[in-house]
């Protein structure tokens, strides 16, 4: 019989959105005529832009006639994407059309990077956390069982609470790999450039690498907040960045992210030779991937046409004020509210007496809303909620209603 990857029977449970899609499916069931509002996984409601419609029309009919027809694209993504990437994401910031290398989506190049790195690495996390980052470490064999609260051996959880404003302190011991993710999922909180300035020193010295996951920088709506962690001081030697098409232009189905890596980020073999981050990955990607689809990388270039830019906005606008309706509904019922300003995320402190599938329950069977239960997120999440912004201003303001009722 043929031996599996024995580190797949470490994981906890099952990943936590399908795990709430199976506690809907089964109340939807049993309830066919409840009115159900879905406010649990972060996927986009409203329709993608008409710029981006557009230049996907044109590309399929580019490629439904013989003379402007394409087949495989170039591994890394089209010049003209990385290229609009670099211009329009990246601009002064000194960052190339060929550090950028583009996916069908930032959750695949999370978990897809660890392909490149080596087993006995320290690897740190924030707890709580995306789920994808813990998981796919274990599956690849970087850690040891679980325990009771759901904690592998083996990784060095950072602790995000309101106390620290939901940003990690900088850990006392060595680590050569930390995830960090902001605008924040799931709490929905910013870092500060003085909080990412002491992550990217840290970095540097402690010959440690920053996987920083940028995928909701476009809700950033205060200025002083970085959007990309290349505005700081020494990361292009030290850091990845993860950015999605996903959130801000609707493309959670078409599929379309991408990893900027520049050449100044090096790794070491185990003979200690100094090997760039850059050549593997795209040697990794030569082999593994075939490229994004065409149509979808056209759509994605219009995001950063100066229509797609006014659609783009729009739509952040959208789900920025629902974001805003659902902070007030929260603390109107007195609820410690978090998150929901630069990010489309609202983190709620539960009810006193109730945990997060207590609160899950209660908001599904009672008022027929579905949440995401915070300890879903790692063991600092228990005794949270996340709301997701992403939806109609109708359904959010009825969620706010029932809210009402319910608390
Ligand atoms: C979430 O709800 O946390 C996100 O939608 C997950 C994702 O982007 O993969």
């Amino acid at each position: 019989m043929a031996r599996i990857n024995d580190n797949f029977l470490k994981l906890k449970a099952g990943y936590l959105f399908p795990e709430i899609g199976r506690r809907v499916a089964a109340f939807t069931e049993a309830n066919p005529d409840a009115a159900l509002i879905r406010c649990g996984i972060g996927d986009v409601t409203e329709a993608l832009p008409k710029a981006v419609q557009e230049a996907m029309h044109k590309a399929v009919d580019e490629l439904g006639c013989r003379d402007t027809f394409r087949g495989y694209g170039p591994e890394q993504g089209y010049g003209f994407l990385r290229e609009a990437i670099a211009d329009n994401a990246f601009s002064g910031l000194d960052i190339s059309a060929d550090d950028i290398f583009v996916s069908d989506g930032s959750k695949c190049d999370t978990g897809n990077i660890l392909d490149i790195f080596g087993p006995g690495n320290t690897i740190a996390i924030t707890d709580p956390v995306y789920p994808v980052y813990v998981d796919t470490n274990v599956m690849i064999g970087n850690t040891g069982e679980a325990d009771e609260a759901g904690r592998y051996d083996g990784l060095v959880y950072l602790p995000c609470t309101a106390e620290n404003n939901f940003v990690p302190a900088i850990p006392e011991e060595k680590v050569d790999i930390v995830y960090l993710c902001y605008p924040n999922n799931p709490t929905g909180a910013s870092a500060t450039r003085e909080q990412l300035q002491a992550w990217v020193d840290y970095a540097i010295k402690n010959d440690a690498i920053i996987l920083y996951d940028a995928a909701y920088e476009a809700f950033i709506q205060d200025a002083d907040v970085p959007k990309s962690i290349y505005e700081i001081e020494g990361a292009k030697q030290c850091a990845l960045e993860f950015r999605s098409f996903s959130k801000n232009g609707g493309f959670t189905g078409v599929r379309c992210g991408y990893i900027v890596i520049p050449d100044t980020v090096f790794g070491t073999s185990e003979s200690g030779e100094k090997i760039s981050i850059k050549q593997l990955w795209s040697r990794r990607t030569s082999t593994k991937f075939n490229g994004a689809s065409y149509p979808v990388q056209r759509g994605a270039e219009a995001i950063f046409s100066e229509q797609g830019k006014a659609e783009v906005a729009a739509l952040v606008e959208h789900y920025m004020a629902n974001a805003s309706l659902l902070r007030e509904a929260c603390t109107e019922l007195g609820l410690k509210v978090f998150g929901g300003e630069n990010a489309p995320y609202v983190w709620v402190a539960c009810p006193e007496g109730l945990t997060s599938w207590d609160m899950f329950d209660k908001m599904l069977q009672e008022a027929n809303v579905v949440i995401t239960p915070g300890s879903g997120f790692g063991a600092a999440g228990e005794g949270y909620f996340r709301i997701s912004a992403f939806n109609s201003r109708a359904n959010v303001e009825e969620v706010c209603k029932r809210l009402k009722a319910l608390l």
